[in-house]
């Protein structure tokens, strides 16, 4: 029996998901995931996936409960290692995660001490609030490539420590550990053998040095986290660990590990200076390859990592929306004018424009470029002719304006010009949002036949990490839709001329 599959954990903030990847000669046929084609040369043959419960304590609090995550993680694990075969079949161990989402736990017992906070969660906002007013961003942007903002993990761990009796001193002592997902997911395979986690994880905490990726003893101290308790930095692609062999029969290397957004880069292949992809999900991240020197953002995107394989430690720009699928979802679920989402582009198309009505869905705020917090959802132009249509057109043309935003930031910045923008994620599947994307932003959009790029680019680096595959990555058999400018100049101005009167609004609501 030949050992040619990777394991690769998908562990999300709304669900937990384990694939199985054939890494052999592209096959023709159907993927067990949906509707779409398969992986080329990474097959999927498997997949299992769990929701997970989200925890909302009080208002801007967000909570994951870590146990339960091991739980669905080992569950999803075994089941798609029986559906694949049995453990024979497997090279390897992927992992791919929400990111900054902070978990502590007690090294002896190996149970969480609390509940894991979010990466949405906002309760830290004083915090990085103070440190921002006492001058320290500009050092931390510096050293890390981040604003201060709750969002990032070390001031979740600073609030996790103090809020478990006696956990700041036992931390200090090595006796109560802080992670990322990966590194609870890891220190759970392997039964407690290693504190490990990987650069792209890392690099989302405000405690990696973007530059040297090690742990910053003065921003440990300036947020007040002992840095006995953090975990040892890896490479994506290095050996992190081998799963206890309880777990699954057999021990298995884990061999590769990079947070969910920097996975997706690696899946589709971003791998070299000028590439950039942005996955529509809930929010959309815009990832863009930035070559092997961090790049200091002027335009409040964040530094980052692209990925640090095979040799290569390559870095990214990064902007985060807030709100992209999730509009279409409140136009569903909350206004109840689509019974399904599909639907959303046929109705945005009986308009022949959107009549200049434009929605700003600042539901949770704005993120990149504008940070702001306070903003929320606005809608402007609506006349009596306006209807349904125009909401849901607004909607999705939402989508393009804040892409467009994002990359007339990295412009600013002065990244590497754009060659495509890969494209993953549910909205993806909508042509007319994609057609209105490659119009607005003026860059060819493509959308890879097979999408799960996430947990491809887990399957990826864990492949080549244990040597099954040479490369890290080759184009897949199947061609992908591509989606070419063909919007006027006057048209595009036009309309982005009403989208920033939009935003201006939102901002000057919030005031
Ligand atoms: O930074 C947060 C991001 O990694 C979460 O991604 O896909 O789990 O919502 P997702």
């Amino acid at each position: 029996m030949q050992a040619n599959m990777i394991l690769a954990i998908d562990q999300g903030t709304t669900s937990t998901r384990a694939i199985a990847f054939e890494v052999s000669q592209p096959q023709a046929g159907r993927s067990p995931i949906g509707d779409q084609k398969t992986g080329g040369a990474f097959s999927p043959v498997a997949v299992s996936q769990i929701e997970l419960a989200q925890h909302f304590p009080q208002s801007g609090w967000v909570e994951h409960d870590a146990a339960e995550i091991w739980r669905a993680t080992l569950q999803t694990c075994r089941e798609v290692v029986r559906k694949a075969g049995g453990v024979g079949r497997f090279a390897a161990v992927g992992i791919t995660n929400q990111r900054e989402t902070s978990v502590i736990w007690d090294a002896a017992t190996g149970e969480p001490l609390h509940r894991a906070v979010v990466w949405q969660d906002r309760r830290t906002a004083e915090a990085t609030g103070r440190l921002a007013a006492a001058g320290h961003e500009a050092m931390v942007q510096a050293a890390t490539g981040l604003i201060l903002d709750p969002y990032f993990s070390a001031s979740k761990y600073a609030w996790l420590l103090d809020a478990v009796p006696g956990a700041r001193e036992r931390a200090a002592r090595g006796e109560v550990l802080l992670g990322t997902i990966d590194a609870w997911l890891i220190w759970k395979l392997t039964g407690g053998q290693g504190h490990v986690t990987d650069a792209t994880n890392a690099a989302r905490t405000s405690l990696m040095d973007l530059a040297t990726l090690q742990w910053r003893p003065d921003l440990c101290d300036l947020f007040d986290v002992p840095i006995q308790a953090l975990p040892e930095i890896r490479n994506c692609d290095a050996l992190l660990g081998t799963t206890d062999p309880a777990l699954f029969g057999r021990a298995l290397p884990i061999h590769g590990a990079a947070g969910d957004q920097q996975a997706a880069l690696v899946g589709h292949g971003a791998l070299n200076p000028g590439d950039a992809k942005i996955t529509y999900g809930t929010g959309a991240f815009l990832v863009a390859n930035v070559g092997d020197r961090p790049v200091a953002s002027t335009s409040r995107l964040l530094g980052t990592m692209a990925y640090a394989a095979g040799g290569t430690v390559d870095y990214a720009l990064e902007g985060s929306i807030f709100s992209a699928g999730s509009a279409i979802q409140w136009l569903r679920d909350g206004l109840k004018v689509l019974s399904d989402s599909r639907q959303s582009e046929a109705l945005a198309q009986t308009l022949k424009d959107n009549g200049g009505v434009y929605l700003v869905p600042g539901f949770t705020g704005l993120g990149a470029p504008w940070w702001e917090p306070e903003a929320r959802g606005t809608v402007v132009g609506l006349t009596r002719d306006s209807g349904p249509a125009h909401m849901v057109r607004a909607a999705l043309e939402s989508l393009a304006y804040q892409t467009r935003d994002l990359l007339d930031a990295l412009k600013k910045d002065g990244a590497p010009p754009l060659k495509r923008l890969k494209v993953d994620g549910g909205v993806t599947a909508n042509a007319f949002a994609m057609q209105f994307v490659a119009d607005i932003c003026e860059v060819e959009v493509e959308r890879p036949a097979f999408q799960e790029m996430t947990a491809m680019g887990a399957a990826r680096l864990a492949a080549y990490g244990v040597g099954l595959t040479s490369e890290l990555w080759t184009p897949p058999a199947e061609a992908p839709a591509v989606w070419r400018p063909r919007m006027g100049e006057a048209e595009r101005a036009r309309l982005l001329k009403g989208w920033r009167g939009a935003v201006k609004a939102a901002i000057i609501a919030a005031a």
